[in-house]
């Protein structure tokens, strides 16, 4: 699903947040593991204005495990609670009500200390679109499905989704935009596939993708197309052309007079890319 972002889409993706904050003790803020922060929404601090977060970086599974092991690193330092997950097969998923419980502690020892028997946490998910919200939900309810039903307080409508005993979900995530400003923010959503390619040109966001797997993936882009020469200068375009048009040569794009046909090559790049046949990777580091 991609959506065309307006500023009135903003103020209304803002709001529908920010009303449901009052109903919950945190956010499970979704950013996909190969891209945490071009898929992390620009104004979130705001957003969220200060409750309780924790950050789950979905598609690990895809990604570069040792880049994911530094923006643990780097999410823990910023002092939230972090995790890696796959919620197309549910790895990693159980820790999210124990961190929630961590996360939540503090608040949790002050209501046993009243005599106060703590409730099941609730929570909201929140990420741009596809980076996995609707697949996490599915995975988190697993059996469970079965939603508990109206009470006092609760949006009409609003369902609450059981986690184990101790965590309740709001059945419907918050969607958030991402920062397309930055051009090379939307050239990452688009290698991944998580923005539509119609919106840039396909060339272009091919040219980009292999400018950086040139530098930080060769020997799996190597591999994949039989490539020889590893570019010198990666602010060349002409070096960065020359592989796409190995890459053409080797997928037999090839046009009257012998021309490689940049497109038909970007498009067969990025497809593979997306099905993981290039292996796992991630397009941005944190350090
Ligand atoms: P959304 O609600 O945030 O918009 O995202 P959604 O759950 O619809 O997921 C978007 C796509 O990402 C889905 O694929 C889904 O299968 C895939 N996905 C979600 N989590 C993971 C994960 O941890 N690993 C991997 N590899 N993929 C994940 P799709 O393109 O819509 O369909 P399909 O390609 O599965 O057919």
């Amino acid at each position: 699903m991609t959506i065309q972002w307006f500023p009135g889409h903003m103020t209304k993706a803002r709001r529908q947040i920010q009303e449901k904050l009052g109903l919950i003790d945190l956010v499970i803020e979704l950013l996909d593991a190969r891209l945490p922060l071009s898929s992390r929404n620009p104004m979130i601090d705001e957003i969220l204005a200060g409750k309780p977060r924790m950050i789950v970086l979905n598609k690990s599974d895809l990604a570069d495990p040792a880049v994911t092991k530094e923006w643990l690193r780097f999410f823990k330092e910023e002092g939230h609670g972090v995790l890696e997950v796959n919620a197309s097969t549910g790895q990693g998923i159980k820790e999210i009500p124990l961190k929630a419980k961590e996360l939540l502690k503090e608040k949790i020892d002050r209501q046993i200390a009243k005599g106060i028997r703590p409730r099941a946490l609730r929570a909201l998910i929140v990420g741009i679109p596809n980076v996995g919200k609707s697949t996490l939900i599915n995975r988190l309810a697993g059996k469970n499905i079965a939603v508990t039903g109206d009470r006092p307080g609760v949006t009409k409508g609003q369902q609450w989704i059981k986690v184990g005993g101790e965590m309740e979900l709001l059945d419907t995530p918050g969607i958030l935009w991402p920062k397309f400003e930055d051009q090379n923010v939307g050239y990452r959503l688009a290698v991944t596939g998580a923005i539509r390619e119609e919106i840039l040109n396909v060339e272009d966001i091919a040219f980009f993708a292999v400018k950086y797997l040139a530098k930080y993936y060769w020997p799996q882009l190597k591999e994949r197309f039989e490539l020889e020469e590893q570019p010198q200068d990666f602010d060349n375009p002409d070096e960065i052309v020359a592989v796409m048009e190995a890459i053409g040569r080797k997928r037999g794009c090839i046009v009257s007079g012998g021309r490689i046909d940049l497109t038909k090559a970007s498009g067969i790049l990025l497809r593979e890319l997306r099905a993981g046949k290039m292996g796992r990777y991630s397009m941005e580091a944190p350090y």
